[in-house]
């Protein structure tokens, strides 16, 4: 979210083969924080929100808290505030009150140990592939991650299926993450489809509801999932959340309004299927070609409308 707005493309950080974005964190030592939330201080009760960019983090974020709350109220802060990599100190979430609900875009061999050994729970959302590239592509054009801005074939082949892409990659992350799933013993994680949510708000709220143990009633799930629309939260967002205060980047915001108007931004389009009107058929068939011999041994289904 820097805003230097010199034109000149920001160096993403780059640690364990993965680029990442300039987060203060990150920026000051990447090794240190992914080490700091690997070995992290756990409760039973948190839950943990892992879920590749772009892929409708703040969204499923909101949802969950208000499940925790059981009460269709928008949390006060973005989930910046607990967004693991970004915040400034890991004693800001050491301070937090129970249930935790933490989030990252870490891989799963980073994850905190103590999470995994406690069995807590780990709530991951799956979207496509496709859209993740359009969504990331809008997102880091609006934040000036490039200089210049950038087309979107550019994007595709330098960035997302570039040498060194975000987070490791998406094919990399779900894969890991497909891994770990078969070796969930403990059914301590839940995989949500972006686009079964999206379909399907209620009966994914409520499989959600019942895998975190929240006893909710219909009335309550119909409420949550009206507040959690995409015009309601980028509403909400746009007009109640404490945005200036996110920790995730304190002394890069220049203004309120810059911090606002990316984090509206973010709420773009909230659709399935905006691939279309961004690859072309010759990069259509590109992906196709690399997903079909990257996932030839995994089970993932994704849904591309
Ligand atoms: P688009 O750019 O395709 O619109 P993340 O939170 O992981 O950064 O993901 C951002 C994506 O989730 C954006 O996708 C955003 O619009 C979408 N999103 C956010 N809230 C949503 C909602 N309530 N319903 C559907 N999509 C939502």
């Amino acid at each position: 979210m820097e805003q230097n707005g010199d034109g000149k493309p920001k160096k993403p950080i780059i640690f364990d083969g993965m680029a990442m974005p300039p987060f203060p964190p990150l920026v000051k030592d990447a090794k240190e924080r992914f080490e700091e939330i690997r070995d992290m201080p756990c409760r039973e009760d948190d839950v943990l929100l892992v879920i590749y960019p772009k892929s409708g983090t703040h969204w499923v974020w909101e949802i969950v808290c208000m499940l925790l709350k059981k009460k269709a109220e928008y949390m006060k802060e973005t989930k910046e505030f607990f967004f693991l990599e970004a915040i400034p100190d890991m004693s800001v979430v050491h301070n937090l009150a129970s249930p935790r609900p933490l989030n990252t875009h870490v891989p799963y061999r980073w994850l905190p140990k103590q999470h995994i050994e406690n069995g807590g729970k780990i709530v991951h959302v799956l979207r496509n592939p496709k859209d993740v590239a359009v969504s990331m592509f809008h997102h880091l054009n609006n934040t000036g991650e490039f200089g210049e801005p950038l087309d979107f074939k550019t994007f595709y082949e330098k960035i997302f299926m570039g040498p060194v892409q975000a987070f490791g990659g998406w094919f990399s992350y779900e894969k890991e993450f497909e891994e770990a799933e078969a070796k969930d013993t403990r059914s301590a994680i839940f995989t949500m489809h972006y686009e079964s949510l999206k379909k399907n708000p209620i009966l994914e709220t409520k499989k959600l509801a019942k895998f975190l143990n929240v006893d909710v009633n219909d009335e309550l799930i119909a409420e949550i999932v009206d507040k959690c629309s995409f015009k309601k939260l980028k509403e909400a967002t746009d007009t109640m959340k404490d945005i200036i205060k996110t920790p995730a980047n304190p002394e890069k915001v220049k203004g309120e309004g810059n911090a606002k108007e990316i984090m509206s931004k973010l709420y773009r389009k909230g659709e399935i299927g905006d691939w279309k009107n961004h690859f072309t058929v010759a990069l259509n068939e590109h992906f196709d070609a690399v997903y079909n011999e990257e996932m030839k041994d995994f089970k993932i289904k994704v849904q591309y409308e």
